[in-house]
């Protein structure tokens, strides 16, 4: 097995990573993007001028999407559709897409939890969006929440105490080991469920129900009432083209 390695907070790295992808006689089923970062403390841009976490859990699997999308397409057929996989996390219940001229915090304060949550609602406007575009072209999307799996680094940004407030019984609960952690993602990327559809939220291996009033926006296996507004998927698509360096396409 050959390991192609990139880093996402670089778009010049994930060019590169693409395009060595595609020089191999490239056809590719599936893609899954998992690498994600959380709540990093300060505020940090890119050297592509980009917010980190932004570009680290949204832009640049956008881009590498676009990229691998001559790949995805060739492997793609009636028997057989190519999928897409993206991790989301209960937190895009904490905040929707910030405005056009803000995705970057140029017009508000920096707040670690608004970034990542903001990042969390682009991953589902970017399967959804996957799903309403290619679907006819048997590339099929889903987003998927893994459920809460403290045993992963993902919280080493955080601090100690972040999590003072959460209601512990219901913490432990909901506290998922590494394999139930994996479940939902390999549901939606082998599963026969998903082999000729999408555009749907994913957790606990099923998909999700609205957030209902009351819960806890981390805890919660719901999706906010924002995750399917098709509006903003289109806005998040459009502008994340032009953030990518890609040209405008037709909606
Ligand atoms: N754990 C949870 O409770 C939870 C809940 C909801 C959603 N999620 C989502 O699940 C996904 C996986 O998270 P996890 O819990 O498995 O966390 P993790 O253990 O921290 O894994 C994150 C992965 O992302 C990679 N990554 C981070 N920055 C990168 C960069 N600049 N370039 C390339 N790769 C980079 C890491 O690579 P290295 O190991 O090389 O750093 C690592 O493989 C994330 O998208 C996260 O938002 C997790």
């Amino acid at each position: 097995m050959e390991i192609i390695q990139m880093d996402q907070a670089s778009l010049s790295s994930v060019r590169a990573a693409a395009a060595a992808i595609l020089e191999r006689p490239s056809r590719v089923h599936l893609l899954v993007n998992n690498a994600g970062i959380m709540a990093i403390p300060d505020y940090r841009l890119t050297p592509d001028g980009h917010e980190l976490q932004l570009a680290t859990n949204h832009l640049s699997h956008f881009l590498f999407f676009k990229l691998l999308e001559p790949a995805l397409l060739k492997a793609a057929s009636p028997q057989l559709p190519s999928r897409v996989v993206t991790l989301s996390s209960s937190a895009h219940n904490i905040h929707e897409i910030n405005d056009a001229d803000n995705y970057n915090f140029e017009r508000t304060d920096y707040n670690p939890m608004i970034a990542y949550a903001q990042s969390k609602t682009t991953n589902i406007y970017m399967a959804n969006e996957i799903e309403r575009r290619y679907a006819e072209r048997n590339v099929h999307a889903t987003s998927v929440h893994p459920g809460i799996v403290v045993q992963t680094a993902l919280a080493q940004h955080m601090p100690p105490d972040a999590f003072k407030d959460v209601d512990e019984s219901a913490l432990y609960a909901c506290v998922k080991s590494v394999e139930q952690g994996a479940a939902t993602t390999v549901w939606a990327a082998v599963g026969d469920k998903w082999k000729s559809g999408g555009g749907k939220y994913l957790a606990d291996c099923a998909v999700a129900e609205l957030y209902v009033d009351g819960e806890d926006k981390f805890l919660t296996a719901g999706y906010a009432a924002h995750a399917y507004d098709v509006d903003e998927a289109k806005r998040l698509w459009r502008d994340s083209l032009r953030l990518v360096g890609l040209p405008e396409e037709e909606e």
